[in-house]
């Protein structure tokens, strides 16, 4: 069985998930979900990321400990995951024991390389963002990433020597197309050619949350440092029996930690001779009427309210059908319930509801296949095979588009052939026909549907009589899902997406 590993970044526990943590973790189980129905052996990790300052400072305002803290708040993560039906593999906390050891053994593994050294840091501190900046990018004194005030910070420091992974990296990012989208692979190039060694530590007395480096017990290792062997400490690095994973096929990631994983993350691996990731994918963010989310402006999205008026799956659909994966978007309530009410109760609930109560009450004993379906030029085939292209190549927007044009085909079968006034005219095997196929079209639309809305589709599944086909202990190709069945057996699904508050 061929393997498929894929990750989210982990979330700080300084604060409640929001829905862009949603956003990465929802399109990790969509490619998950994806890859298990195709017979992938697959292994998805997420979890938290509970170590340095900006947690230790927040569990200080709360007046507790940052174990405390992030005890609390990983939480709140793993009860989202839950609500938005998150099928992953292992959550991990970078506070596990195991997590800690592999952190000091891969430390120790880049001592030895020779590629770790002390010297002296000099520069812009941003303490929220736990970054320093290049006075190239640092104007009136604001952090260019998050806008708030930095300060100049002078201080020891063990760096990682970058110089002797340059080339290869360079190389490496180029030859096998490490980062999508392709405008973000040449920003990273860019960002290539300016980078200096890497300071990897914190003195003890600033950041003391966080994992002691080795053998110098007045130094914390940078927490980005240990977050990023969460990738490789979650697999029982080095020798637990899970690296067989390695190396990752996909990592996702917001558009503001790409440098960490498509360079830094590189250079590590390099350094302890591990193979690299395949393939770093970076979205975009979601924004609020043009506005960066933020406490300050009361405008952070709160994904449990969310599904909880719309349900899972909508929010699910929504993320992804409302703009391209790896652009920004914007967020409404307005806009999540007009794709409520169009794109899912209208077009995609009343079809499946039309077509399964029809063939319930006309067919209780099953709806035969008379007789290949034919449905002119238009191929469903041909789209499904366009959606599993594009969900290959993580076009996650253009894989749902492909959903909606079969959901708009069926529209204009099921009106166009009228299988109602064939019944009346007393052609029923005509109107057989006719629902046979659209009980077929169905079939197609709920497998599409599955990754994005699993809980729609499995319910789907269950009325019409083709639940194996989301069975997951069962490979499928195109080739099982495009079959003609010999019958299907209907029973009315109820409403799927009923009306909202009402
Ligand atoms: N802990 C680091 C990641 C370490 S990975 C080894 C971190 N955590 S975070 O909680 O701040 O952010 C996690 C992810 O959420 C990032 O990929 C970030 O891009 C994403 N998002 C945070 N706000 C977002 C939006 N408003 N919209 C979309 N994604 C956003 O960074």
């Amino acid at each position: 069985m061929e393997k498929f590993y894929i990750t989210t970044p982990i979330y700080y526990v300084n604060d409640v998930p929001h829905i862009g943590h949603a956003y990465t973790t929802i399109a990790a189980d969509i490619i998950a979900r994806f890859k298990r129905i195709f017979g992938y052996k697959v292994f998805f990790l997420t979890g938290t990321d509970e170590h340095g300052k900006k947690i230790e400072k927040a569990a200080e305002e709360k007046g507790i400990s940052p174990k405390e803290l992030a005890d609390e708040t990983h939480k709140r993560f793993k009860e989202l995951w839950k609500v938005l039906n998150i099928s992953y593999d292992k959550f991990i906390r970078t506070t596990d024991p195991e997590h800690e050891e592999a952190v000091i053994y891969f430390w120790k593994k880049m001592k030895e390389k020779g590629d770790i050294y002390k010297g002296k840091y000099v520069g812009w501190y941003c303490i929220p963002c736990e970054s320093f900046f290049p006075s190239s990018q640092v104007e009136d004194g604001k952090c260019p990433s998050c806008g708030r005030p930095v300060e100049v910070l002078e201080e020891e420091s063990y760096f990682f020597s970058v110089q002797k992974y340059k080339d290869r990296l360079k190389e490496f990012i180029t030859k096998s197309n490490f980062v999508k989208p392709d405008f973000r692979q040449r920003e990273v190039l860019n960002a290539l050619n300016d980078i200096g060694d890497i300071s990897i530590s914190r003195p003890r007395n600033r950041v003391q949350w966080g994992i002691p480096v080795p053998d110098d017990e007045n130094f914390t290792i940078y927490v980005w440092v240990d977050a990023l062997i969460n990738y490789v400490s979650a697999l029982g690095y080095p020798d637990g029996d899970k690296m067989e994973f390695w190396p990752a096929d996909i990592h996702l990631v917001g558009k503001d930690i790409l440098k960490f994983h498509a360079l830094y993350w590189p250079m590590f691996l390099m350094s302890v001779d591990l193979e690299l990731p395949r393939l770093v994918f970076a979205h975009g963010w979601w924004k609020v009427q043009g506005q960066k989310m933020s406490k300050s402006l009361k405008n952070v999205v709160d994904p449990f309210e969310i599904s909880s008026v719309f349900g899972a799956d909508a929010l699910r659909f929504f993320l992804f059908r409302e703009t391209p994966f790896g652009q920004d978007g914007d967020f409404s309530e307005e806009a999540i319930k007009s794709r409520y009410e169009n794109d899912l109760a209208k077009d995609f609930g009343n079809l499946v509801l039309r077509v399964a109560k029809f063939a319930e009450s006309n067919f209780p004993s099953g709806v035969r296949k008379l007789g290949l379906p034919s449905f002119g030029d238009f191929s469903p085939q041909e789209l499904l095979s366009l959606w599993k292209r594009a969900i290959e190549n993580i076009d996650l927007f253009s894989a749902l588009s492909y959903f909606s044009s079969l959901v708009a085909f069926s529209n204009k079968f099921i009106d166009s052939q009228a299988p109602w006034s064939k019944l009346k005219m007393g052609k029923v095997e005509d109107a057989e026909k006719i629902i046979y196929n659209l009980s077929y079209l169905i079939k197609i639309i709920t497998f599409m549907i599955y990754p994005f809305c699993p809980e729609t589709a499995l319910k789907i599944s269950r009325s019409f009589g083709f639940h194996s086909l989301l069975d997951d202990s069962n490979p499928k190709t195109i080739q099982d899902i495009v079959n003609y069945d010999e019958v299907f057996r209907v029973k009315s699904t109820g409403v799927l997406f009923p009306k909202i508050g009402g």
